[in-house]
């Protein structure tokens, strides 16, 4: 893809994103969106309307086409692999359904035996259609242009598992832990292990950074965090021993801060009940940050949205940043309103500081 003027600093989309994720000071800030590949764009509805949603994740020709949809469209400044954070959850052996209605797995765990018989599982045998997918996408894009790879957070990925799907309260998953805390820790172990193996084989392929999603965290009290939830991220993320950045996000979590900067993220992705202004003055300049607009910023108006997307790119002075939603981008979204999150955010200049004077 070309680069058009709004874009064009002189530093290639690979590095800006890097450099970001290192913490550096920027001309312009990377941006890209969660859930960047879905149903908003029509030519992702027209492959859906063909194929199954979990069809698509494991034929590498459709997931590379709908990967590739939104930087064709909207020249966003990373590629997240198309795939779903439940993908390692059938995997390890459970039946999964990903329907109309989100997902369903119909024979949750439950016990310590349903723990046992889960799979550590090879991800280039039982998964290759990810990798597959993603060494096809980096080919595509070419070395300037950073693909991302990703997995859900223990925690989050066993909510799915033990409640079966999504449910308000999480009241299952809560009442296993507390009745079975060893247990429960084994299966987030459990999970820790498979997806180090997982991210790896994502990183030999060719991704240039990985995010952690545990999007239900916030559901947790700070002591069941740091209890369950946290040891299980930190074993994943020194598990890749630093071969690639690794972005941590969470979701309504700003009362487990300073806990989850102790996960070893290079980079938290925050929702937009926080400032980021605030959160870098509590956590200092060593972890950059993603994020933070509200999705529902996106269904306008205009000038809206182009008043909170500069508003937030300027929050940190184009230091450490990576400018994102705080979740991923709703379904009914106007696509030339995500265009403007974009092309706005990536039009913010900030002043470049020569990398050596920069605090680390
Ligand atoms: O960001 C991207 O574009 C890459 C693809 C991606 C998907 N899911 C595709 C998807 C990523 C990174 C995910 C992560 C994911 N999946 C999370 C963590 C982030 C978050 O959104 O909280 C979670 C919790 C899931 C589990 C999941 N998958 C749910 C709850 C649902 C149903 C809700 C919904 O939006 O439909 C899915 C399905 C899903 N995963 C869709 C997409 C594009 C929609 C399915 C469709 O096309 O019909």
């Amino acid at each position: 893809m070309a680069e058009t003027s709004a874009v064009d600093v002189g530093v290639n989309r690979k590095e800006l994103f890097l450099r970001a994720c290192c913490g550096e000071t920027l001309p312009r800030i990377p941006v890209w969106m969660m859930r960047q590949a879905g149903r908003y764009l029509p030519e992702y509805r027209e492959i859906r309307a063909n194929h199954a949603f979990l069809e698509v994740c494991k034929t590498p020709d459709l997931a590379v086409e709908v990967s590739l949809q939104p930087f064709r469209r909207l020249g966003v400044d990373a590629v997240i692999v198309f795939s779903d954070i439940l993908i390692p959850a059938e995997a390890m052996g459970l039946k999964l359904e990903l329907g109309d209605a989100g997902p369903n797995l119909p024979e949750p765990v439950r016990t310590a035996p349903d723990v046992a018989k889960l799979n550590i599982f090879d991800p280039e045998s039982s998964t290759g259609f990810l990798p597959e997918a993603i060494r096809r996408i980096v080919r595509s894009v070419g070395p300037t242009v950073p693909v991302l790879g990703f997995a859900g957070a223990p925690w989050t990925l066993a909510c799915y598992m033990v409640e079966g799907k999504a449910k308000e309260g999480f009241a299952t998953v809560k009442s296993f832990f507390a009745h079975e805390p060893e247990t429960f820790r084994a299966l987030l172990h459990k999970i820790a292990r498979a997806t180090v193996p997982y991210l790896k084989a994502q990183i030999a392929a060719g991704v240039a950074a990985v995010q952690l999603f545990d999007t239900w965290c916030g559901e947790l009290n700070r002591h069941d965090y740091e209890e369950f939830a946290l040891p299980a991220v930190q074993e994943i993320i020194s598990g890749l021993g630093g071969a690639v950045p690794v972005i941590y996000y969470t979701k309504a979590s700003q009362h487990l801060l300073p806990a989850i900067a102790k996960s070893g993220a290079n980079v938290l992705s925050v929702d937009w009940r926080l400032d980021l202004a605030d959160l870098r003055a509590q956590l200092g300049p060593k972890i950059a940050l993603q994020g933070n607009v509200d999705p529902a910023v996106l269904f306008g108006p205009a000038n809206k949205i182009q008043e909170v997307t500069r508003a937030t790119a300027a929050a940190l002075g184009g230091k450490g940043h990576i400018l994102n939603l705080g979740h991923g981008i709703l379904q009914h979204t106007p696509v030339e309103h995500a265009r403007m999150f974009i092309e706005t955010g990536q039009a913010a200049r900030f002043a470049e500081v020569a990398p050596a004077a920069q605090a680390r």
